[in-house]
């Protein structure tokens, strides 16, 4: 649709310049730019490259509309409600590092080496880790640079998943349930008397 629009646009725009032609002014101008072979190729090029970035700047922005989805569709649902894998079974690294950590095909392919190949969501995982390429699994909560979080820190005191990501193992998705936004850290860290100074989540 975008690309059409823009295709019309330059038409129009070439119709209009036509039109202006008939009149005083577009002889004058017609007559400049006449006057030598260069600068017709000169505006012509100008037009073409402005056309060029315009029908790219079209698609990117439709694209950049729609979210992409995950490489692969995986089901919390499954592997954490009916398998019944604990969350640290694949998020390792959370009761020990300030990341949580996503696992790699290695972790994935434990099972899938002998489970399920005939799936093709799990195809597409066994053909990754043979072509030796890391799924980019999109991330969903992610804090900017200047803030600093620590799973470690929460799981050592018992604070479960669920408190800050809810009850993943039932979510077709992974979906935020609290904003987890310095008002949301400092309201749990005032009431359980968890430092406060800026230092503890900035440096
Ligand atoms: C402890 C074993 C185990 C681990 C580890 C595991 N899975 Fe699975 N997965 C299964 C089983 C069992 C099934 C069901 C297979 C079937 O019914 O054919 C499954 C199914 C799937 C499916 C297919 C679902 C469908 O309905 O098409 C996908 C995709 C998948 N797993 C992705 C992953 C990814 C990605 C990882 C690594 C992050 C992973 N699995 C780790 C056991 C595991
Ligand atoms: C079989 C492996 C596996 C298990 C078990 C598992 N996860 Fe995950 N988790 C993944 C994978 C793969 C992703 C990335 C894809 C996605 O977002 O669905 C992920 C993503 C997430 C994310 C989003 C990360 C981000 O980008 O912000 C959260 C939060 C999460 N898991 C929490 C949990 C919790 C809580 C549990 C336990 C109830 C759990 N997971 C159990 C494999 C697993
Ligand atoms: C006190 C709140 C809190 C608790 C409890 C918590 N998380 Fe997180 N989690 C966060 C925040 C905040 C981020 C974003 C961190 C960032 O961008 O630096 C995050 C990010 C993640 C991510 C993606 C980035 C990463 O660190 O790998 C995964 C996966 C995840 N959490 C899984 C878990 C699992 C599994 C547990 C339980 C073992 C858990 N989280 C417990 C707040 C929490
Ligand atoms: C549900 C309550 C809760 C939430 C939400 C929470 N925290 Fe915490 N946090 C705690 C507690 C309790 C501690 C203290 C742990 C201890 O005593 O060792 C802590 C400790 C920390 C520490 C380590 C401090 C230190 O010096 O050891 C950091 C860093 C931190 N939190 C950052 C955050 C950030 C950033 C957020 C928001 C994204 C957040 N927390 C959200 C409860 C929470
Ligand atoms: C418990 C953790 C925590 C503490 C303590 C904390 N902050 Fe934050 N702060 C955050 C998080 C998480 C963000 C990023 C999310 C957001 O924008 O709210 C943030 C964002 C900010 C921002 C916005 C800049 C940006 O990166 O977007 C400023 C400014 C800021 N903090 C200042 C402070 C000051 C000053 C203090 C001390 C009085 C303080 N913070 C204490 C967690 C904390």
């Amino acid at each position: 649709m975008v690309v059409l629009k823009t295709l019309v646009a330059f038409f129009v725009f070439w119709a209009v310049i036509f039109f202006g032609m008939l009149v005083d002014f577009g002889k004058w101008l017609a007559r400049v730019i006449l006057r030598s072979r260069l600068r017709i190729t000169i505006a012509f090029l100008l037009v073409a490259a402005g056309t060029v970035v315009g029908i790219g700047n079209a698609i990117s922005s439709s694209a950049s509309q729609q979210l992409p989805p995950q490489p692969v569709v995986f089901q919390h649902t499954f592997h954490a409600g009916q398998l019944n894998l604990t969350c640290v079974f694949c998020h390792r690294t959370a009761p020990t590092q300030a990341v949580a950590g996503v696992p790699s095909l290695e972790q994935c392919m434990f099972c899938h080496r002998a489970i399920g190949r005939e799936r093709p969501e799990v195809a597409k995982l066994v053909k990754a880790y043979q072509a030796e390429e890391p799924l980019n699994w999109l991330r969903i909560n992610r804090l900017p640079d200047t803030a600093h979080f620590e799973h470690a820190a929460h799981i050592r005191v018992n604070i479960s998943c669920s408190v800050c990501h809810g009850e993943v193992q039932q979510m077709e998705k992974v979906t935020p349930i609290r904003s987890l936004k310095m008002g949301d850290c400092l309201g749990c860290h005032r009431s359980r008397g968890a430092p406060t100074g800026c230092s503890t989540c900035h440096y």
